[in-house]
């Protein structure tokens, strides 16, 4: 139904108005009495074998929502209906902050991807704390944290410590975000020295809480396997939790969209199914360099159970959907799970 109908609904609206129109859509539906339970049992995908024990959290199923859909925590209850077993919430700021001009978000169809320069477009740490207080679901949280636009990298330590501090007590793992190419100079901060400095930090204040919570660093796909090498020691040295690979990528080379087309839409990162190989690339060279020393998520262009099969054999213990999500519709969840299950028991 989501192929056929919805989505060509949807997809006559502009790709930002189409996505506040879903949220709200969704919001809308789930408050009519009875809706969300029926929802959930359709949805949902319960079994043993889904199960996974990562950085010491219990997760129902290894299928997660991917950050930047729900940044502002407004439909968790509501994704986690869908069958998630786990929910990213972010990239939240300290401060709000309206991120880039619009349009900031375009499809490409042909490519079955998405280009956006969203620019951390969000309500502010604090916001997202109330609405957090008053959630109703025990779906597992991942507070994926950054830095506001105006703070100079040289004091972004400050903002992902804020950010910390007022998340601490309300999600589950922490993920520092310092791949989003929307932000300027923030990819700079994936750099050895200034990298271990944020990390170090964060790391120290979450081990002075009486609950230290996961810490994972998340990734650009377009490092290279010197840069990767790096990580992989800067983690293992400041002891973080692990890593999730990956978040959009600046390379274009990979698209079938005309150039045209692809340069009238400007900047941006691209996710979605152009973004598959690579991501998978860069979960089996850190896998295997590190000789597993630490759990990845795997995220980037899981459209079906066999892309999440993949990234798993790949060396990823959870994985990750956004981009999925908008070309496949929700059922992908249930898809993936059930996909997964037929996999184990073959
Ligand atoms: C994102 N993504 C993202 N990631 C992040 O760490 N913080 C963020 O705020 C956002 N925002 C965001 C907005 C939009 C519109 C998109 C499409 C993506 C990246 C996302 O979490 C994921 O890493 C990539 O999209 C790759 O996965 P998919 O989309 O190919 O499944």
């Amino acid at each position: 139904m989501y192929k056929s109908i919805l989505k060509p609904l949807f997809f006559l609206k502009k790709p930002e108005e189409a996505h506040h129109f879903t949220v709200n859509l969704t919001k809308l539906t789930f408050n009519i009495p009875l809706v969300g339970g029926l929802v959930r049992s359709i949805f949902k995908v319960e079994d043993k074998r889904l199960e996974r024990e990562v950085f010491g959290l219990k997760f129902k199923n290894p299928v997660g929502l991917a950050a930047g859909f729900d940044k502002d925590a407004k439909v968790i209850d509501e994704m986690a209906m869908l069958g998630f077993g786990f929910i990213e919430i972010g990239t939240l700021t300290p401060k709000p902050q309206e991120g880039n001009p619009k349009p900031r978000l375009f499809r490409l169809p042909e490519d079955e991807s998405l280009i956006n320069r969203m620019g951390f477009n969000n309500g502010g740490v604090e916001e997202a704390v109330k609405r957090l207080k008053t959630r109703q679901s025990s779906v597992l949280i991942g507070g994926n944290i950054g830095k506001n636009k105006v703070t100079p990298n040289e004091n972004a330590v400050e903002d992902y410590l804020i950010c910390l501090e007022a998340l601490h007590e309300y999600v589950d793992y922490f993920v520092v975000n310092v791949s989003s190419p929307n932000t300027p100079n923030l990819r700079d901060l994936q750099e050895k020295e200034p990298l271990k400095k944020l990390l170090q930090a964060v790391k120290n204040a979450n081990d002075l809480k009486s609950k230290p919570k996961p810490i994972l660093l998340k990734i650009a796909p377009d490092l290279t396997n010197g840069q990767l090498d790096d990580i992989i020691e800067i983690v293992q040295d400041t002891k973080i939790d692990g890593v999730i690979a990956t978040n959009t990528t600046i390379d274009r080379s990979q698209l079938s969209t005309s150039a045209a087309t692809v340069e009238d839409i400007g900047a941006g990162g691209i996710s979605g199914k152009v973004l598959g190989k690579r991501s998978t690339e860069v979960i089996r060279y850190l896998s295997e360099k590190s000789n597993k020393a630490f759990p990845i998520i795997g995220v980037g262009g899981i459209f079906s159970a066999e892309d999440a099969i993949e990234k798993l054999e790949a060396g990823a213990s959870l994985i990750q959907v956004y981009s999925g999500m908008i070309y496949e519709g929700p059922g992908l969840i249930k898809k993936i799970n059930q996909g997964l299950l037929a996999y184990f028991s073959s």
